[in-house]
């Protein structure tokens, strides 16, 4: 059901609250990487232009309910006021005088960033309240925070019955836009490439995704566990025991589906998890490793996955092809990234470790969307309703 949209509110004039998803990285202080207050700007500057005053509202890590400075928005608030080209007002606080007053201060057609939502544990415990104390803030309200839209909290879900008007951002829209298409209308052929260290962590996605892609390339240490139930060497790799059985019904369903369910023909094993450690290509067949353990995908492997990924005309990457933090076990990784990057077809990417891999590629620019949410848009593929989402009014 499409959502009503921001193009759909009349913001002129008016209070706008944004809810963002600014849970960016940081490191002592610095933004390690801001794609996610990038991914926000169209949102944001539409509702300028239009002459919307901002009240931008996100949450930052976990602080479970405690005001701990290490999780404060304000180096976004800079960062923004960058981005944007004008002042930023920084709110020490998300709701009550501290919010208001901040508001008030930065005046018609400006823009407040209020402080981290979970310095309160009534955001997380989606407390009406709370929900009610957030939306008195501004006239209408705008979800773009598609990186928390499976999060039912108070910013998220329970604001809205208190706002008299409330919409989708445009980045909100262009993650179910393209994530959608996935699930809905792929152009065949829809290859699939799923990473990662957990069968467990991307079950239900691939339960979802077999009966729409025409093929299945797995990677990472996930392999492992399809490794095991075939019988091969997995040495001293991770493997979920209690996920084997799982795994060949997935091979099952991949069958009854026609999937091509592919698995790494060839892995690089090492003695240990450090990048001066012993290490050698195998093939994965016929081959005993030992106590040694899988780190990443072989050479031929990854020129399977580039062929296949080349004749794709759909391809969904999530999760990385070995572990890519460790420069020598990455070329698996980057391999499909480039490979992704290279595709003439409709290329959507998720997940932190895909995405930073497809950044360091350089052309970054060349896949069709790189979602911002990470276990949103595992749960959106998995099929499940975003609650977020779901909140929104339809249009
Ligand atoms: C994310 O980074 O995936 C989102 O910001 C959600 O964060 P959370 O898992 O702490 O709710």
């Amino acid at each position: 059901m499409p959502k009503r949209s921001i193009y759909d509110l009349n913001v002129k004039d008016k209070r706008l609250f944004v809810r963002v998803d600014f849970n960016v990285p940081l490191n002592a202080g610095q933004i390690s990487d801001d794609t996610r207050i990038r991914s926000a700007l169209p949102t944001l500057q539409y509702a300028l232009d239009q002459g919307a005053s901002l009240v931008i509202a996100s949450h930052l890590g976990r602080p479970q309910g405690e005001r701990r400075r290490e999780f404060s928005l304000k180096p976004i608030a800079i960062r923004l006021s960058e981005l944007l080209g004008q002042p930023v007002a920084f709110a020490t606080d998300c709701v009550g005088p501290d919010a208001l007053q901040a508001i008030e201060h930065s005046g018609k057609n400006g823009v407040t960033l209020l402080e981290n939502l979970r310095f309160h544990k009534e955001e997380e415990g989606n407390d009406p309240v709370f929900s009610a104390s957030l939306a008195s803030l501004a006239d209408c309200y705008v979800n773009d925070a598609f990186g928390s839209a499976h999060r039912a909290h108070a910013s998220t879900t329970g604001i809205v019955p208190h706002v008299t008007d409330a919409a989708a951002g445009l980045l909100l829209a262009r993650e179910l836009k393209y994530l959608g298409a996935l699930l809905d209308n792929p152009t065949r052929p829809f290859t699939a490439i799923l990473g990662g260290s957990k069968v467990s962590g991307k079950l239900e996605v691939i339960k979802n995704l077999l009966p729409r892609v025409d093929t299945l390339l797995v990677g990472g240490a996930m392999s492992y566990t399809f490794f095991k139930a075939r019988g091969l060497s997995t040495g001293r790799s991770l493997v979920e025991p209690d996920l084997v059985n799982a795994t060949r019904e997935i091979e099952k369903e991949a069958k009854i589906h026609r999937v091509n369910l592919i698995l790494p023909c060839d892995h690089l094993v090492t003695t240990a998890l450090q990048a001066d450690a012993a290490h050698e290509n195998l093939d994965v067949e016929a081959t005993d490793i030992g106590d040694r353990l899988g780190v990443d995908i072989g050479p031929k492997t990854q020129q399977a996955y580039a062929n296949i990924i080349k004749e794709s005309a759909t391809v969904v990457w999530n999760g990385p092809m070995g572990i890519f933090e460790i420069s020598p076990f990455s070329s698996g990784t980057l391999a499909v990234a480039m490979a992704v990057a290279a595709s003439n077809g409709t290329t959507v990417v998720g997940g932190g470790d895909s995405v930073a891999a497809v950044g360091q590629t350089g052309i970054a620019h060349q896949i069709t969307h790189i979602s911002t949410g990470g276990g949103a848009s595992l749960e959106f593929l998995g099929g499940r309703t975003l609650p977020g989402v779901e909140a929104l009014p339809n249009s």
